[in-house]
């Protein structure tokens, strides 16, 4: 594969065999350190990998990329801090894509292959008055895997999707050449291009299914996604004309 080598990101490596998670170890690091914009966390092993919303985040051990980026984007308000899940699903929904299969991404930042999900992501910002001092982008990709343990709801791999066995190496100087060049867009002011690629990129765009509104008795709705608003919440057209901006907790997608 012929891979475009990052300039700074993934350069400064911090590697350690296991680990409890690489975005509380990214997240100590800020707080001591200030470590150079790319610098990663990453292992082949985390004791407590995080998900999203209080979740946890399984994989076995070597199979599997769990990694967090650092960065420090330069005069982002918190409340356009959604750019950063766009920064980091692109990137990986790109990554996929160069391994040789067509990926989505499924609102707000798993990707996903068909109906399966091959990655999540996991930003944690930290704020300075109303900006954006520094962000961590943890990222689990699914490479070498091939069996799940059956409460994880629809996974998959790489390997399973393509019958290719990438290297951990590879995938992962590839993740960090797509997210710099998804980075690199942003620190040029490129927000709009960037909302409008992820948008064209969203799994079930514009296609009409079933939701599950959890803030209304869990009532199941039916509708298509016509895209994001200004904060990042998913706007959905239902089959009745209304639309609605849901947030991450109110709206559950039908699989
Ligand atoms: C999700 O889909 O719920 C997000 C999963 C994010 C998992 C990654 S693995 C590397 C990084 N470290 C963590 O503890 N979590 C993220």
């Amino acid at each position: 594969m012929n891979t475009p080598e990052p300039l700074f990101t993934g350069k400064n490596r911090i590697y350690f065999p296991n680990m409890e998670s690489t975005n509380n170890y990214a997240m100590e690091l800020i707080a001591k350190i200030n470590p150079t914009e790319g610098t990663c966390v990453i292992t082949d092993y985390q004791t407590a990998g995080r998900g999203q919303i209080g979740r946890s985040w399984y994989s076995d051990s070597a199979k599997n990329i769990m990694i967090s980026y650092i960065f420090y984007p330069k005069l982002i308000k918190a409340k356009n801090q959604f750019i950063l899940s766009i920064v980091s699903s692109l990137a990986v929904c790109a990554t996929v894509e160069a391994l040789g299969v067509s990926a989505k991404i499924k609102w707000p930042n798993d990707i996903y292959i068909g109906d399966l999900k091959v990655a999540g992501i996991l930003v944690q910002n930290t704020l300075r008055d109303v900006y954006i001092k520094s962000t961590i982008l943890g990222i689990g990709l699914n490479v070498l895997q091939d069996s799940f343990p059956a409460e994880i709801p629809n996974p998959t791999s790489v390997l399973l999707s393509t019958n290719t066995s990438y290297t951990l190496n590879e995938v992962e100087t590839l993740l960090s050449a797509q997210l710099e060049f998804y980075y690199l867009k942003l620190r040029r002011g490129e927000v709009e291009l960037l909302k409008k690629e992820y948008i064209s990129k969203m799994y079930r765009y514009q296609t009409e299914h079933q939701y599950i509104e959890m803030e209304n008795l869990e009532q199941i709705i039916e509708g298509k996604i016509i895209g994001i608003s200004t904060d990042g919440k998913l706007t959905i057209e239902t089959s009745f004309g209304m639309v609605k901006d849901y947030g991450f907790r109110e709206i559950k997608f039908v699989i």
